[in-house]
């Protein structure tokens, strides 16, 4: 079975995380799989929006590392740099469902989302400099703006899981209810967007955006930069080395 599901049902492409064993983890070739899906929802009438959802138990534990350690995303097209794009351009309404672990990543695509929900057992956490890293997905911009910035900075530089309840009074879910129950409540809210006028959706989504789609998608593009230059420095090397053999990094000298 593919690590993508991706299915078409009463005007919602539905997008699921399908790599259990490996935590939902995200390699280059399912972020490839990820942007087609997104552009394909974006010039497919029979989409009217789109859902990203995972397991009950996880939504994501971030960048596959062995996948990004043998691949790395070394040009803005990459396709993790392309999905990112294709989420953060998409005129359509995007929703998130998040129960479990939503790490790195998974938590920075939600700042791309206009509706998330949330399961009681969801974690989020940004842990980029605890890998020797640096924000992606405009989240450098994002975060601060929407949680203000200590509390972003909280969850940037200590890179600390913070939990649905906190991560509801930031703004960053709308609503948290029982992890077996998160998928179900996405698609409801999803399907009634879709029952709605696509174009007032639309414009109702680009005007509260404004000047901030630009921005967003400048600031993707210096981190970007930092972020491919970083992972092959030092910090990243140790982090890395150390996930892979199962051990803690040693950040005492660099
Ligand atoms: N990349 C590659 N493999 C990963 C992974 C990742 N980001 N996250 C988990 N896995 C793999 C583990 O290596 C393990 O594989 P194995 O069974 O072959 O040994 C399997 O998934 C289960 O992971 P495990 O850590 O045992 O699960 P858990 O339930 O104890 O913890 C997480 C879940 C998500 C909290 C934990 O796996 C984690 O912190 N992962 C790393 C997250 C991360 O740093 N991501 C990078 C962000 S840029």
């Amino acid at each position: 079975m593919s690590d993508i599901l991706t299915h078409i049902d009463a005007g919602v492409m539905t997008i699921t995380f399908n790599r259990l064993d490996k935590k939902n983890s995200i390699t280059s070739a399912m972020y490839g799989t990820m942007a087609d899906a997104v552009d394909q929802a974006r010039s497919d009438a029979a989409v009217r929006v789109v859902l990203i959802q995972g397991h009950e138990t996880i939504f994501s534990a971030g960048n596959d590392i062995g996948d990004f350690l043998n691949n790395p995303p070394s040009s803005k097209e990459a396709n993790v740099f392309r999905f990112l794009r294709s989420i953060a351009a998409l005129e359509k309404p995007l929703v998130a469902a998040v129960a479990g672990p939503a790490v790195g990543i998974g938590t920075t695509l939600l700042f791309h989302c206009d509706l998330v929900y949330a399961g009681d057992n969801a974690a989020f956490s940004m842990p980029f400099v605890n890998l020797g890293l640096c924000p992606e997905a405009a989240s450098s911009l994002l975060a601060p703006r929407m949680f203000g910035y200590h509390r972003a900075a909280e969850a940037l530089m200590l890179g600390e899981p913070f939990y649905a309840e906190a991560a509801q009074e930031v703004g960053l879910v709308n609503r948290v209810v029982p992890p077996t129950e998160v998928n179900a409540m996405a698609q409801t809210q999803a399907r009634k967007l879709a029952a709605k006028p696509l174009s007032s959706l639309i414009e109702t989504k680009r005007l509260m955006k404004g000047a901030q789609a630009q921005e967003v998608l400048a600031q993707m593009d210096v981190e970007a930069a930092s972020f491919g230059r970083m992972l092959s420095e030092p910090a990243a090397k140790e982090a890395f080395g150390a996930f892979m053999e199962k051990r803690k990094p040693d950040f005492s000298k660099l």
